[in-house]
């Protein structure tokens, strides 16, 4: 297919952009040349008089090809030349947008003369979410159609504004589509476009830029791209236009190489891979889901009905116990009308999701689920008792879900004559905000019931990941090892404090031993219970079972690693300190000053190191599957792009020579480096490189 069709009607020359799936700008396709060409072709051409560019399909252009200039910034050149070439055409060029009109698909409409909008046209600059700026003109472009204000707003926010928001602005000259949009065109062949004054700079508007460098400089995220946009919408109102795009041209260049928007490019793109069967699309029908059931009405089971209702999902709560059931129902409902005293949801809207939800307190009501879902105690035996019984009711092709967090998925589905339906859902506390699920793969979950599980996860707007069947899945395997390293720096000589900071400096969300008071840490405990048992001679630091024999369990209680004085903000504990200290002397470990680089060192490294293990294990199918777990469910820094992609670009040769390191001192047993990343350093290959 060719990448721009060409008409002519009268005097109109329509151009339609014809990328799919979402149009976007791309060099290697040739839409960008097919666009430069058509242009110029068309000044010389006497019959043409006005010039109209759209989209095909359901957007107008998602922005420029991310790909096409991953590792040559100079590539985006050619997109700058076309938008000049727009610019300076003679003869009126509009821009017809609807859909999505994002990134460099708005730069192309803003070089244009004029532009109308469909009602259904969203209009954006998202770069800054990817650590870039504009860089196509759009810093220059929009402040001197908008103002500084509301160009700001657009390109530090990343939200696109609506087509009537964007006509408010003066960002778009009408709002029109079908033959009324094409009729407006038409007129413009009229238009003299001698009177544009787009060359000089925009008003000055200084309160608006402190008020943003206030807020950029209270908490700093996404590399420097907000700084930079700052800079360029600051150059805006003094420079012209010409100076100002080369400004903006050197600070994308600089952005585009920075280790923060590779890492963030790395994540936007793994995001949209992982939910993806390897190497099974089209050989079956993906099961639709259009009824769920949740049995459990606990904080995980109505996180989880709020998250489906959310997405307007009818669903029936089960719950035996009358008085779990009605904190459960009382739960949702106050969240739900929280979303309304936050202007979030409208009534009516608060209400018809209400409406979506049953309950019922015997688990014969999931017979007619199209998918179940179990939340209910941790506890293999009390899992398998239900799952024994929805065997017995639930409808022929229903997919039966478990929510367990570390428990065996294949054990759950013995208990059913259809292992095959059976798969783990693993939701991250709260359900209803965080995006990460663990789509837990057993031994005979078929390729079928994971799509339908991957398709609901996807319907709820969350991220699904498919995982092996193994104590702790990816993330809490990964977490495991992150957390002996946090406990063993404390026996070693940090404080929970200092652990915490350093990480937290680094760029994860939250702190190990912080996380660990958030999550409750009796939760943590009962498993290590279990493995006492199970695992006798597991070697693990004794200190998170002190603090929890003080009965600190974290926030919960009013403590844990630290106190929380008002609930909820951590303050360091002297008594908690003594008692890591006094540890230290109990176990004949004789305390050190640690670096900060080596806390990071080896809560990092021990992620990597268990990562490549669950790879070459293929509990992970790829390694951005981790990165996207990571990122999305453990507060790890999307600017880094996950704990793999990191590794990749640290270098392993620099990781097997730490690892080394850290082998040859206490617990060096930890440190066997794993055999996939001594392969990768023998091979000259990074984790990407790996086939899935
Ligand atoms: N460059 C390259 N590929 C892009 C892209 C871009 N700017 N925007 C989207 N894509 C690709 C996606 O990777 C995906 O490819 P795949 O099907 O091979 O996985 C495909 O287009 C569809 O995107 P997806 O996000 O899955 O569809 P959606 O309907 O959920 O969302 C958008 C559509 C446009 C809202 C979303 O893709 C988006 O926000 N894109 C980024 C826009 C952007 O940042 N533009 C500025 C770039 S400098």
């Amino acid at each position: 297919m060719k990448p721009l069709k060409i008409e002519q009607r009268g005097c109109l020359l329509l151009l339609t952009i014809t990328n799919p799936p979402v149009n976007v700008l791309s060099i290697g396709a040739g839409v960008v040349s097919a666009l430069h060409e058509t242009v110029v072709n068309a000044v010389g051409d006497p019959s043409v008089a006005v010039i109209a560019i759209r989209g095909d399909g359901r957007d107008f252009c998602a922005g420029a090809d991310i790909k096409d200039f991953e590792n040559a910034p100079d590539e985006v050149d050619r997109l700058r030349e076309l938008f000049s070439v727009v610019d300076a055409c003679p003869k009126p060029v509009v821009a017809m947008l609807h859909g999505n009109v994002l990134g460099g698909g708005l730069e192309l409409a803003l070089a244009a003369h004029f532009r109308i909008a469909a009602p259904d046209a969203r209009l954006g600059f998202p770069e800054v979410m990817l650590g870039l700026l504009p860089g196509g003109g759009g810093t220059q472009r929009l402040p001197r159609r908008v103002g500084v204000a509301r160009a700001l707003e657009m390109m530090l926010g990343g939200k696109p504004v609506a087509a009537g928001q964007a006509a408010d602005m003066g960002l778009v000259d009408a709002v029109l589509e079908g033959e009324a949009a094409l009729a407006w065109v038409v007129a413009r062949a009229e238009s003299s476009l001698a009177d544009r004054a787009t060359t000089g700079p925009a008003a000055a508007d200084s309160a608006a830029l402190d008020v943003w460098r206030a807020k950029i400089a209270q908490r700093p995220s996404l590399g420097t791209a907000r700084e930079s946009i700052v800079a360029c919408v600051e150059a805006a109102t003094r420079l012209d236009l010409k100076q100002g795009l080369a400004l903006e041209r050197e600070l994308f260049t600089e952005l585009l190489l920075s280790e923060a928007s590779r890492g963030l490019r790395h994540s936007f793109f793994a995001e949209r891979k992982v939910g993806r069967l390897p190497g099974s699309e089209a050989k079956f029908e993906t099961p639709t889901i259009a009824s769920v059931a949740v049995i459990g009405a606990g904080t995980m089971g109505s996180g989880i009905v709020l998250a489906l209702l959310n997405a307007q999902l009818p669903v029936t709560l089960i719950e035996l116990n009358e008085n779990a059931l009605s904190a459960g129902v009382g739960r949702i409902a106050k969240a739900i009308d929280r979303d309304v005293a936050k202007g979030r949801l409208t009534n009516e809207k608060a209400a018809a999701r209400k409406a979506l939800l049953t309950t019922e307190s015997t688990v014969d009501a999931a017979a007619q689920a199209d998918l179940v879902i179990e939340a209910v105690f941790e506890d293999i035996e009390v899992k398998r008792s239900v799952f024994a019984q929805l065997d017995r009711i639930a409808k022929p092709g229903a997919i039966l879900a478990s929510n367990t967090s570390t428990l065996d998925v294949d054990r759950i589905a013995d208990a059913t004559q259809r292992p095959h339906q059976v798969v783990g859902l693993h939701f991250f506390s709260p359900a209803n905000i965080m995006r990460l699920v663990e789509v837990v793969r057993g031994a005979a979950t078929s390729a079928q019931t994971l799509a339908g599980a991957l398709a609901l996860v996807r319907k709820i707007g969350k991220v699904g990941v498919i995982a092996g069947n193994c104590d702790g899945f990816i993330g809490n395997r990964i977490f495991e090892e992150y957390l002996r390293q946090a406990y063993w720096l404390l026996e070693e000589g940090a404080l929970p404090a200092q652990v915490d900071a350093a990480l937290e400096a680094w760029g994860m969300a939250m702190g190990p031993l912080r996380t660990m008071d958030l999550a409750g840490q009796d939760i943590g405990w009962s498993i290590r219970k279990r493995r006492a048992v199970t695992q006798p001679n597991r070697p693990y630091s004794k200190i998170p079972d002190l603090i929890c024999e003080m009965g600190r369990f974290g926030q919960k209680t009013g403590a844990g690693y630290y106190r929380y004085p008002d609930g909820r903000t951590p303050e360091s504990d002297p008594e908690i300190d003594e008692l890591v200290i006094r540890h230290s002397a109990q176990i004949g470990v004789e305390r050190r000053v640690i670096s900060d680089e080596e806390i990071v060192e080896r809560c990092v490294f021990a992620m990597v190191n268990e990562g490549a293990r669950i790879l070459s294990e293929g509990i992970a199918h790829r390694s951005f599957d981790i990165d996207v777990i990571y990122v999305n469910g453990y507060g790890f820094p999307a600017e880094r792009g996950g704990p793999m992609f990191y590794a990749d670009r640290v270098g392993h040769a620099h990781i097997i020579e730490r690892m080394n390191d850290f082998r040859s001192r206490r617990e060096g047993w930890a440190w066997e480096p794993a055999p996939l990343i001594e392969w990768l350093v023998e091979h000259g290959e990074t984790f990407a490189d790996l086939k899935g």
